[in-house]
């Protein structure tokens, strides 16, 4: 009977239990706002400027979109959508995912615009549900670096996952030799290595380290893979100014996906 009643140690305990579930729960919440905070000033950007990140699409995937069969494209972090609408007038059916509501609507606008369908859905990527084997292309440009490392590794894992058989994959983001690396080492607090988080942004800022980026898709086929240094006019305050880059783009091959199936078996 007396089992029943709690002894003042066991009050003590369960109490401490609860009040660990109801911090964590808080730290769950605003971990979740701190990864949203990056929103707010993009949405300020997007709303301030016409067009922020210009509307020309990477040249290197202009390049290689012939080998590319025509289907399924999803873009990660679309922005206003200058890869996605020239994937959408390349006649893919294309779905693009920004946190950023003004960004779909831009990215939406500017489709109409040009009398093209697309799909625009405001959510985070690691929010998004990934279908297997379900495009024919997925792009990345310059999104993956708002994450932490091991949410690039997650979406990374889901790209894989998610490719049909015979598709490509584009990536572009920011490596160690982007000169915002360095003012990130002086000026913000590191997480770890090469991972750093900026208060002024609420969000993380994650720097591929040579060939990581090339390493993360070595069962593919890799078609090309460069580290370069480029000129960036598309948007910016001062003018134009360099970036530090790892492109990828790269084939999908059967033993991949069934690797990518052994790696992620329980
Ligand atoms: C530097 S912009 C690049 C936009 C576009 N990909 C381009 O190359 O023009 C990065 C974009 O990623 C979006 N973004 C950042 N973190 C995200 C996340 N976790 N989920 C969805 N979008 C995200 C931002 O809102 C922003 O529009």
């Amino acid at each position: 009977m007396h089992d029943a009643v709690l002894s003042p140690t066991q009050f003590t305990e369960i109490s401490w239990q609860e009040i660990h579930n109801a911090l964590f729960t808080t730290m769950r919440i605003a971990i979740n706002s701190v990864r949203y905070g990056c929103t707010e000033i993009f949405e300020r950007r997007y709303s301030e400027e016409e067009c922020l990140w210009g509307l020309s699409p990477s040249p290197l995937l202009i390049k290689k979109i012939e080998e590319v069969p025509v289907g399924k494209a999803l873009d990660l972090g679309v922005g206003e959508g200058r890869n996605a609408l020239f994937l959408a007038l390349k006649g893919f059916h294309v779905t693009g995912i920004d946190v950023s509501p003004k960004s779909i609507e831009k990215f939406l606008d500017l489709a109409k615009e040009r009398g093209l369908t697309v799909e625009g859905l405001v959510m985070d990527i690691l929010d998004f549900k990934f279908s297997p084997d379900a495009y024919n292309l997925i792009v990345a440009a310059n999104t993956l670096h708002f994450l932490k490392k091991e949410e690039v590794y997650e979406i990374t894992s889901n790209i894989i996952r998610s490719i049909a058989p015979g598709g490509y994959v584009y990536i572009e983001d920011f490596t160690v030799n982007d000169p915002s690396y360095q003012n990130a080492k002086k000026k913000l607090e590191q997480i770890e290595e090469n991972m750093f988080y900026s208060l002024k942004r609420s969000s993380y800022l994650y720097f591929f380290p040579h060939n990581e980026l090339k390493e993360m898709f070595k069962d593919f086929e890799i078609k090309v893979y460069k580290e370069e240094i480029i000129i960036d006019t598309g948007h910016g305050e001062s003018g134009p100014h360099e970036h530090g880059v790892a492109v990828l783009f790269a084939k999908i091959v059967d033993d991949a996906r069934m690797k990518q199936k052994l790696t992620s078996e329980p």
